[in-house]
């Protein structure tokens, strides 16, 4: 992409890197739509964005649950503002109290509602619209937890493994287009997701960090973004080891559950 984006949508930008994303594309030539659960932090996001200069609408909407409501939004929106980047963003984590713990099918299902249907709640309506103004670009925010499964977050890294699937999948089909798809890759990024993870939180970043490299390489038209390096290799590294000596390392990483007392 060229241009920078004028017109831009986030999911999950309430909190986190997802308002750290909105304030970085906040400006006054900027359109964001803005969308989330909670109205109040969903206004704090909104007005620090409009003291920037940007024009905010805002969406609350559950990505999960309300699929149909979200693509009217989206349509709206596109339709006066035609989308020039769309970040679906908004996640939910969840980990293991200890090793006697289990995400049974009810749990593994909600972190995949959120983290893969979501995300298609968000991406699949704005497809088509893009494809045929053959311009656009779309931004899935992954995780390093995509490159390998760890025992401390099994459906967690199903998710974001599924996510990373789908972009490759599609990229090349929505290329022919000229619309970009982008994964996102973050390691630790502190937000409220991360302060209440268990384990260790090696080479942690800060939100606005992380939506400052986010921007830039989106901007480059990067297809895979991926920080920090040093994690994002060690993890590379790590599958070409046997799977049971990474089970080991990722114990004593403290990315494994806890020991039951
Ligand atoms: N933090 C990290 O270390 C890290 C690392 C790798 C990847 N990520 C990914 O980065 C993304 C942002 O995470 P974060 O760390 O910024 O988390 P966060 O601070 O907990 O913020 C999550 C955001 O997602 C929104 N959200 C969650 N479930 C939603 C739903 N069903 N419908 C609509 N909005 C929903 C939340 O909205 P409400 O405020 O309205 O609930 C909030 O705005 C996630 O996809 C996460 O998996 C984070």
């Amino acid at each position: 992409m060229s241009e920078a984006p004028r017109h831009v949508v986030i999911t999950g930008a309430s909190a986190g890197l997802g308002q750290a994303l909105a304030l970085a594309y906040a400006g006054p030539e900027a359109v964001l739509g803005l969308v989330g659960r909670n109205a109040e932090r969903l206004a704090v996001t909104a007005e620090l964005c409009r003291q920037r200069g940007a024009i905010v609408l805002l969406g609350r909407f559950d990505v999960a649950t309300e699929a149909s409501a979200l693509a009217e939004w989206l349509r709206a929106f596109d339709q006066a503002h035609p989308i020039d980047l769309l970040i679906a963003n908004a996640g939910v984590a969840s980990t293991l109290v200890d090793d006697r713990d289990w995400e049974d099918l009810a749990r593994s299902r909600s972190v995949l509602d959120t983290n893969l249907y979501g995300t298609l709640h968000t991406v699949m309506p704005v497809v088509p619209w893009m494809r045929a103004r053959k311009h656009g670009q779309i931004a899935m925010i992954s995780s390093l937890a995509a490159f390998r499964g760890m025992a401390i977050s099994p459906a967690y890294c199903a998710s974001k493994s599924a996510l990373r699937a789908w972009g490759d999948s599609v990229r090349p089909l929505l290329a022919k287009d000229d619309v970009g798809l982008s994964l996102i890759y973050p390691g630790f990024v502190k937000t409220a997701m991360s302060d209440v993870f268990p384990g260790d939180k090696p080479q942690l970043w800060s939100p606005e960090r992380a939506a400052t490299l986010i921007q830039r390489k989106l901007q480059a038209g990067a297809d895979e973004i991926m920080f920090p390096r040093l994690l994002a290799e060690g993890i590379r590294w790590l599958n070409m080891l046997p799977p049971r000596l990474a089970d080991w390392i990722l114990e004593r990483l403290s990315l494994a559950p806890a020991k039951s007392l």
